[in-house]
């Protein structure tokens, strides 16, 4: 498969493998259009199907992760096209469809929708020079991916606030303070940090890291009680699990554990 706005790789080299993907229109500073979004959701879809592959990891150039939708695009819709058309619903979802864990590596800008995609990732590895924003105030509009429901979320109400109704930009320092970022880093490592954080989850049985991101997002999503209850049910389930006999065998004898689902 080609892409035009995206670029595909597989790396690593234990027995599973990472699946990266670049988003690629370096004119426009990675602006998500239409035709962006949809090859992005083919690739993540492909890259989850495939046993080969243990995580994924999503990222932009050193210049911008994404500058946000597409302005052009978007500008000439009305309230009916962009209702009939359900702009920026149908492939901006598929990225929380993915089971296996999605790391958002973040350098540059990271603003509107691009800021949108990097809070859909399970976490985000961000440069120095990384630049988180929502200015869609600033274009007479609002967010449109979450914008306004995530944020608040990862950085606390007042920050979300600021953000949203000032469109000022957070730098890496103040994300990475704020619980926006897992991990700050010099530019130059974005990417061997980011591969190996995915080298480290390839190497866990599969199963445990899907069931993780499934229950961090109940409870990032849901009521505690329910998340803590579904918890319990799948903690319970591993015990069923070889990986479970293999990984506990191995931590008694005192050796590294041979995981068999992957
Ligand atoms: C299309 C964009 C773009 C965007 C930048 N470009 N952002 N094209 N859509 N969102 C283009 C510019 O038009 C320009 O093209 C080229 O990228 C380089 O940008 P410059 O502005 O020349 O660079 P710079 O001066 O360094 O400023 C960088 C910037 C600025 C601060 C990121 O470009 C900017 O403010 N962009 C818009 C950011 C924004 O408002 N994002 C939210 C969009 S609304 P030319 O051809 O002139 O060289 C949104 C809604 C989400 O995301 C709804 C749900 C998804």
């Amino acid at each position: 498969v080609t892409f035009e706005n995206i670029l595909v790789e597989i790396v690593g080299s234990g027995d599973r493998k990472t699946g990266l993907i670049r988003l690629n229109r370096p004119k426009q500073l990675n602006a998500l259009s239409d035709p962006l979004m949809d090859e992005l959701g083919r690739a993540l879809l492909a890259f989850d199907a495939d046993d080969g592959i243990g995580c994924i990891v999503l990222t932009g150039s050193e210049r911008a992760f994404a500058a946000g939708a597409d302005i052009p695009t978007m500008a000439p819709h009305t309230f009916m096209s962009a209702f009939k058309s359900g702009l920026i619903s149908k492939n901006w979802e598929t990225i929380l469809q993915v089971r296996k864990p999605v790391i958002g590596a973040v350098a540059g800008f990271a603003l509107g929708g691009g800021c949108e995609l990097a809070m859909m990732c399970d976490f985000i590895i961000a440069a120095d020079t990384a630049r988180f924003g929502q200015p869609e105030i600033k274009l007479g509009i609002i967010p449109g991916a979450g914008g306004t429901q995530r944020l608040p979320r990862a950085v606390s109400k007042s920050k979300a606030m600021d953000m949203l109704l000032t469109a000022r930009m957070m730098d890496a320092a103040e994300a990475e303070r704020a619980g926006l970022v897992s991990r700050v880093v010099p530019a130059d490592q974005l990417m061997s940090e980011a591969l190996a954080a995915a080298e480290t989850i390839n190497g866990f049985s599969g199963p445990s890291t899907m069931l993780i991101k499934e229950l961090v997002n109940l409870a990032y999503q849901g009521p505690l009680t329910d998340g803590v209850a579904v918890e319990r049910r799948y903690f319970h389930a591993l015990f069923g699990s070889d990986d479970q006999r293999e990984g506990m065998d191995a931590f008694l004898a005192k050796r590294a554990p041979s995981f068999k689902h992957r």
